[in-house]
């Protein structure tokens, strides 16, 4: 059986740079100007209440980054998209390109396309992980940056499920110049162990407050042997890595059952206050067909039972979602907002926190869809003159949510 394109070279150059671009326009431009004067008027800090009754997300324009069916270096399916804003403004979108099917075992690329004009135009798919024949192949997957040194850090799983192997690894890749050369991949598992760590799928953090300011950490789930959701915690800008104390599934370590505890996929966002909010897949539906919400009070050294919540505001059906915050404190979610079925993706968001929601709501796409990661720009993190968006990376489909990968873009604050 041949496992499609061996090379990690670009395969698809020949579709041309970009695929689906929006126009640029530069009407855009100027309200966009208008409005950051309006900001800067209003007043970081002192106006983020100002600041948030300019809040009206609306989406700005659609792209389609990846589409399934052996069209792009024949990958049967795309999977498991993760979006990232590195601290110089260029945009990484990644996803798990699987060579024979769209299962989650089996062999796959790690796909990779940027982009340095805010999403405007994207380069060409380049496969810059490949995993060969191997029958439990990569997993995507966790992508964090250290905005001190610039560099951007992607975490993923092999052999997480056994099949056809016995030994699981942790396994990292890192940039130094924001996505155009990688380095070799490094095998973790010979610092942190061999325990199944399946990393996100989404985004680490870097610490913005005390308690330690400057820690990258990147949360995960384990399988049976270590049950729960766990996090790899850096305190040295990447260079060397450490588990914190997870919480874990209960029955511990035994196969769970409907409504059973089972925190699983998980996604990280800091509060203003330090404090670190992960914002949880409950594959059991324990207490609710919600999310779980973990809080950690000491940089996620430790997740105590204790300081676990269910929002059930935020409807799921079990499944990996986005979330963020902003630098101006508005906490932003997105997940197929269904109780049971992968539908009707949707994006809330809060000023309060994360402890309620404003009632509006966007619904990005009513159809079926899945996975959901966000990133986003704001002015601090480049040096351009516009006005901040959102970015949503999801799984997307008219029948099914594994047809394609999307990229919406959002304008955060209405048009004065
Ligand atoms: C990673 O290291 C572990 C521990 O030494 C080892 O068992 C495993 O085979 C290694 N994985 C890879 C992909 O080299
Ligand atoms: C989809 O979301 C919209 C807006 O949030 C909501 O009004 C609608 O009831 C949802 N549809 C389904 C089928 O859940
Ligand atoms: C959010 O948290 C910050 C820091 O603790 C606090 O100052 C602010 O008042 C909170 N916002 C709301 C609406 O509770």
């Amino acid at each position: 059986m041949t496992a499609g394109p061996r090379s990690t070279a670009p395969l698809d150059r020949s579709r041309g740079s970009l695929v689906l671009g929006i126009p640029r326009d530069d009407g855009a431009r100027v309200s966009a100007s208008i409005l950051l004067l309006l900001l800067s008027l209003a007043g970081f800090g002192a106006g983020a209440k100002d600041q948030f009754t300019l809040v009206r997300p609306s989406v700005a324009g659609e792209q389609q980054l990846w589409v399934s069916g052996k069209h792009i270096g024949s990958v049967d399916a795309f999977r498991i998209p993760l979006i990232t804003a590195t601290p110089r403004g260029t945009l990484l979108a990644f996803s798990e390109a699987r060579k024979l099917s769209e299962y989650d075992l089996g062999a796959k690329f790690i796909a990779l396309r940027r982009s340095t004009d805010q999403g405007d135009t994207w380069s060409p798919t380049e496969f810059i992980i490949d995993d060969g024949e191997t029958p439990d192949g990569l997993n995507l997957g966790a992508v964090v940056s250290d905005a001190e040194t610039g560099m951007v850090f992607l975490f993923y799983a092999l052999c997480a499920h056994y099949t056809g192997c016995q030994v699981a690894s942790t396994m990292l890749v890192w940039t130094k110049d924001d996505g155009l050369t990688w380095s070799k991949p490094q095998n973790l598992s010979l610092d942190i162990g061999t325990e199944v760590f399946a990393p996100g799928p989404g985004s680490g953090i870097q610490k913005q407050w005390e308690p330690r300011k400057g820690r990258l950490i990147v949360c995960g789930h384990g399988s049976l042997e270590r049950d729960g959701v766990y996090c790899l915690l850096s305190d040295d800008h990447g260079a060397s890595w450490h588990y914190g104390d997870g919480i874990t599934g209960i029955p511990y370590g035994q196969p769970k059952k409907d409504q059973d505890f089972s925190p699983d996929e998980c996604q990280p966002y800091e509060l203003p206050d330090g404090s670190v909010v992960i914002n949880t897949r409950n594959q059991n539906n324990y207490h609710c067909h919600c999310r779980m919400i973990l809080r950690s009070y000491d940089a996620c050294d430790t997740l105590r039972p204790r300081d676990v919540t269910f929002d059930t505001e935020l409807v799921d059906p079990v499944v990996a979602a986005g979330a963020l915050v902003t630098n101006s404190g508005i906490v932003f979610f997105s997940n197929p907002a269904h109780q049971y079925l992968r539908l009707n993706l949707t994006l809330r968001w809060s000023f309060s926190n994360g402890t309620s929601w404003q009632n509006e709501r966007l619904q990005l796409w009513p159809g079926p869809s899945g996975y959901s990661s966000l990133a986003v720009l704001e002015d601090t993190m480049r040096g351009t003159q516009q006005a901040p968006q959102l970015y949503i990376l999801y799984e997307k489909g008219q029948h099914r949510y594994t047809e394609s990968i999307s990229l919406i873009r959002v304008n955060i604050y209405r048009k004065p």
